[in-house]
């Protein structure tokens, strides 16, 4: 049997930031959330996760056992206090840090396969100012200790660094955690202590190398963002792997949960966020914001719309730029191309809503809806005040302030009649110009 402990306990210090470390979100999901995700790829028979106390009533962690560090006395003792939660019966025990969202499920397979009593994962940096532990390895290439660089700046020299992902032999882990001391100048209990304390005990050790992204930890912001960097491309490319076409891809941002069909554009600078449905065949074109939406095949967007809360845009649609859409439903090959806010709305199929056409959906207290019928003309600059239904194939003149329903095939019309002053402009002017 095993088990896999994740640690998301520390402070975050470097962090500088009002949230928990591990909450922080790439691609719109959690550190943590990311990790537990990689964790169960294991298939493992029981999670722990090591957590703060800020955290215990935090959703994600609801498919695993808690354990919550009071203080955070470093990854050993995290590592110890996690080892009490065990399972009996548990053989081997996998330990991932909750600072490292980019790791992937083929990493922890190789871990799965070995059959040394410590095994960790590596890997090989260019950049040797890196604050990583450094792995040492001996004659024969095995690993004997993990020295902190922090402590003993000559490990920079090394060029391997530990990931912080080990598997463990869990009667070695047991047996070898309560002699982990103390480091004076940090306070803290080493995880990466155990290495050399296992090979001093004879017990064997391996050492897998992985790619340097796959363990990129998030100890910073500007490591964040880096690791966003990185998940960004990651998502994109599976996206476009599956036909959609990315015009520019580093500039436009996708939400993990995006469900983009083939056939789809997305121009430059487009935020795809929680929650979105992109149906095949779509075009977004640049600088659209959607999020919590449905776009169904055929249909275009932007540039410039935005859609949010709930907006289903059926097949064939068409927003265009300046056009926010909360709430509603815009049916097929109905169009809204111009300056237009339509809250909380259902729209017919294939009618027109005029430029600058407002649905007043709010008054302080209440939301209230428009119901437009098919095939009606919208004129522009219409403000239509909710609750309010338009039916079938009327027109509402533009410029007109609609407060009651309009019947089908009639005109809703509400402008003041124009009049027309012979001259006025004639004689206006020639008080003010003298000849
Ligand atoms: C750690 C390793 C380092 C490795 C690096 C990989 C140690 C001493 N060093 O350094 O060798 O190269 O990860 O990213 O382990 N945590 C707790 N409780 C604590 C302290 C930390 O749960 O008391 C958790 C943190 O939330 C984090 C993880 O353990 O998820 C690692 O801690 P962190 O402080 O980020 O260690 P690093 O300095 O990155
Ligand atoms: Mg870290």
């Amino acid at each position: 049997m095993k088990a896999v402990i994740i640690l998301s306990a520390g402070h975050g210090k470097r962090m500088k930031s009002p949230l928990p470390k591990v909450l922080h979100k790439v691609a719109g999901k959690s550190m943590l959330q990311w990790v537990i995700d990689a964790a169960k790829t294991l298939n493992p028979d029981q999670i722990i996760t090591v957590i703060s106390p800020e955290l215990k009533t935090h959703e994600t962690l609801k498919s695993t056992d808690i354990v919550v560090q009071e203080v955070p006395q470093g990854t050993g003792d995290a590592l110890k206090l996690a080892t009490q939660k065990l399972q009996q019966n548990i053989e081997k025990v996998f330990l991932l840090c909750a600072d490292t969202p980019l790791l992937q499920a083929e990493d922890l397979k190789n871990l799965e396969n070995t059959t040394a009593d410590l095994t960790l994962i590596g890997m090989k940096i260019d950049d040797l100012s890196k604050s990583y532990g450094r792995i040492q390895l001996n004659e024969k290439c095995y690993p004997v200790a993990i020295r902190e660089t922090k402590h003993d700046p000559e490990a920079k020299k090394i060029s391997i660094a530990n990931t912080g992902v080990y598997a463990f032999n869990a009667k070695m882990l047991k047996s070898l955690l309560p002699k982990l001391e103390i480091h004076p100048d940090s306070n803290e209990f080493y995880a990466t202590d155990l290495l050399e304390l296992a090979v001093c005990e004879g017990y064997s050790s391996e050492l897998f190398l992985a790619k340097e992204e796959n363990f990129l930890g998030v100890n910073t912001l500007v490591d964040l963002s880096e690791a966003e960097k990185i998940m960004q491309c990651r998502l994109k490319a599976n996206h476009m792997l599956n036909g959609v076409h990315f015009s520019l891809p580093e500039t436009s941002y996708v939400h993990y949960d995006a469900e983009i069909g083939s056939g789809t554009i997305i121009e430059q600078s487009v935020h795809i966020g929680e929650n979105v449905k992109i149906a095949n065949n779509v075009t977004v074109f640049g600088f659209s914001y959607l999020s919590n939406c449905t776009i169904k095949s055929g249909v275009t967007i932007g540039p410039f719309s935005h859609l949010r809360n709930n907006a289903i845009i059926e097949e064939h649609a068409s927003i265009g730029n300046f056009v926010e859409v909360k709430g509603s439903t815009i049916g097929k090959s109905a169009k809204a191309k111009h300056l237009s806010y339509i809250g909380d709305a259902v729209i017919g199929e294939k009618t027109n809503i005029g430029a600058g056409t407002i649905t007043c959906n709010y008054n302080g207290f209440e939301k209230f809806k428009t119901h437009i019928e098919k095939n009606v003309m919208i004129g522009a600059n219409t403000t239509l005040v909710a609750p309010v239904c338009i039916g079938e194939s009327a027109y509402i003149a533009a410029g007109s302030v609609i407060t009651k329903d309009v019947g089908a095939n009639n005109l809703g019309i509400t402008r003041t009649e124009q009049q027309e002053k012979s001259e006025w402009a004639t004689n206006f002017r020639t008080k003010y110009i003298k000849i």
